[in-house]
């Protein structure tokens, strides 16, 4: 429950000419508007259900009378009926269970009191094979305890990536797609691919319509001129890549399971869909596994140019390049992996930071005009710099203004750029730049080396999963892949000397 003026409060946040990966609501915030949360590991379970009623103003109070105690109603909105019935309508309906409380049993309620009821999502735990063990090794517990909750395996992403904050189909009035039945129709065609989806298995292919493609060309044909003037040479160069290997041309929309395909074979990044915005802390934890949580549906045909909210066209114009570059998936991941289990401070501080760098950030030309003491201050030239951030390169307005307007372009410094705010509703009024993502990862690492976290985590590729280091099995594993590697550069330095 939360009042309407603060969900207004919270839409207008989310208002701008290009389009975010991630909503910059404070934690605090987020969890008031819907507490979905959980806390702990075995968590309750979150049931997400689409119920059939009569178009009345009794209906309602009818389901709400029909959930009791302790069901928590989470979200809940309704839509036209999607068989088109006239006097039918359907509520979207998100519910947070207690322990004890089962699913089925509720979802058997709702069905006895007469109702129609389609499940949708039912997201903790999250999904593994029955007889799967979960090993956790001796200390680990104690040394999270407190911490907040974070995925621990790439199949814990299945709870949090669907704790989406605004569902496809409640669009605000002033949204390009606000009256147009049939475009709502079909964001809640691709809310439920998304809902549905479980980490691991293909993403499902989509026919995009005619007049979907349309707006796709429109937007493909002005992004890569501009592009290729002002886009960094690894974003340019891994283009040309998907544009040869994932089917990314003028005249069709790529599918996200061919680029999952690409990236998974290029740097082990994947992409899964996602039905809306996500939090700052279940948005950033997926990158940490080398997951990207990535839109399906585009934006509305009558304005090609303008999307209130991330799309498919911001996320496979913007974000897509860059992933398949090995060191900015490495920067990628860090960032994620530092906000697994980060306290709220440090978590907003490297949303901030993923703010200004993988959505907005600058890098030098690799033939600078010039390089001097200038840059610092904010005095460089524009035509300086290149752009790898997803927000600019996704954005015709906004690109032009970077590059253009002469807008402040100061250097890449994690204690500056986390006092810079996110604007959200305007263009940014300041950039920052790295000389290339090296520099970015080494300052991250200065940054992340301050956090105050008690406990570090590695990425271990073959479990799929993180570990902490702070026992025998896992240090010892650690320090033997180290050792391998080393043993292998030995061996091949041997070779070439
Ligand atoms: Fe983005």
């Amino acid at each position: 429950s939360f009042s309407e003026s603060r969900m207004d409060e919270f839409k207008k946040r989310f208002r701008r000419s290009g389009s975010l990966g991630i909503p910059f609501v404070p934690e605090q915030d987020m969890r008031n508007i819907q507490q979905t949360i959980c806390e702990q590991e075995e968590g309750p379970h979150l049931l997400t259900v689409i119920i059939t009623t009569p178009r009345s103003s009794e209906s309602l109070t009818r389901v709400l009378a029909t959930l009791k105690d302790p069901v928590k109603v989470q979200h809940i909105e309704s839509r036209e009926a999607h068989s088109g019935e006239r006097d039918a309508l359907e509520m979207l309906i998100q519910m947070e269970m207690s322990s004890g409380v089962k699913p089925n049993e509720v979802i058997e309620d709702l069905r006895s009191a007469g109702m129609e009821v389609t499940e949708i999502a039912c997201t903790i735990p999250p999904i593994r094979s029955t007889d799967e063990q979960i090993f956790v090794d001796p200390g680990v517990t104690e040394a999270l305890a407190g911490a907040p909750w974070f995925p621990k395996t790439i199949y814990d992403l299945d709870k949090c990536s669907k704790r989406v904050l605004m569902y496809g189909t409640d669009l605000d009035a002033d949204h390009p797609g606000f009256k147009d039945a049939e475009y709502r129709k079909r964001r809640m065609f691709f809310a439920d691919l998304a809902l549905n989806y479980k980490q691991g298995r293909p993403v499902p292919r989509v026919e995009y319509t005619p007049k979907e493609l349309e707006t796709w060309s429109k937007i493909y044909r002005e992004l890569r001129a501009l592009h290729k003037k002002h886009a960094c040479q690894e974003f340019l160069d891994n283009f040309a890549l998907l544009e040869r290997y994932c089917g990314y041309s003028e005249h069709n929309v790529p599918q996200l399971d061919d680029l999952s395909r690409f990236l998974k074979a290029k740097t082990g990044f994947r992409v899964r869909p996602v039905a809306g915005y996500l939090s700052s802390r279940d948005f950033l934890a997926a990158l940490a596994f080398r997951v990207f949580n990535c839109t399906q549906y585009i934006r509305h045909h009558a304005d090609p140019f303008y999307t209130p909210e991330p799309d498919c066209v911001h996320e496979l114009m913007g974000h897509m390049a860059l992933f398949a570059d090995p060191d900015f998936a490495q920067f990628s991941q860090e960032i994620g992996l530092a906000s697994l289990g980060a306290c709220e401070e440090d978590l907003a501080k490297l949303a901030t930071l993923y703010f200004f760098s993988i959505e907005f950030g600058l890098c030098r030309a690799k033939e600078p005009v010039k390089i001097d003491g200038s840059a610092v201050n904010g005095d460089s030239k524009s035509s300086d710099f290149k752009i790898y951030g997803a927000g600019l390169l996704s954005s015709i307005g906004e690109l032009k203004h970077a590059i253009e307007d002469k807008p402040t372009i100061l250097r890449f410094d994690p204690d500056r750029v986390i006092q810079q705010e996110c604007l959200i509703t305007t263009f940014q009024s300041a950039y920052f730049y790295t000389q290339d993502f090296e520099e970015a990862q080494q300052k991250l690492r200065m940054f992340t080396n301050s956090m105050n976290r008690p406990f570090v985590l590695r990425y271990n590729p073959y479990t799929e999963s993180v570990e902490v280091l702070n026992n025998k099995r896992s240090l010892t594993l650690a320090v033997n892949s180290l050792r391998s590697d080393i043993n292998l550069l030995a061996s091949a330095l041997h070779n070439i000397l």
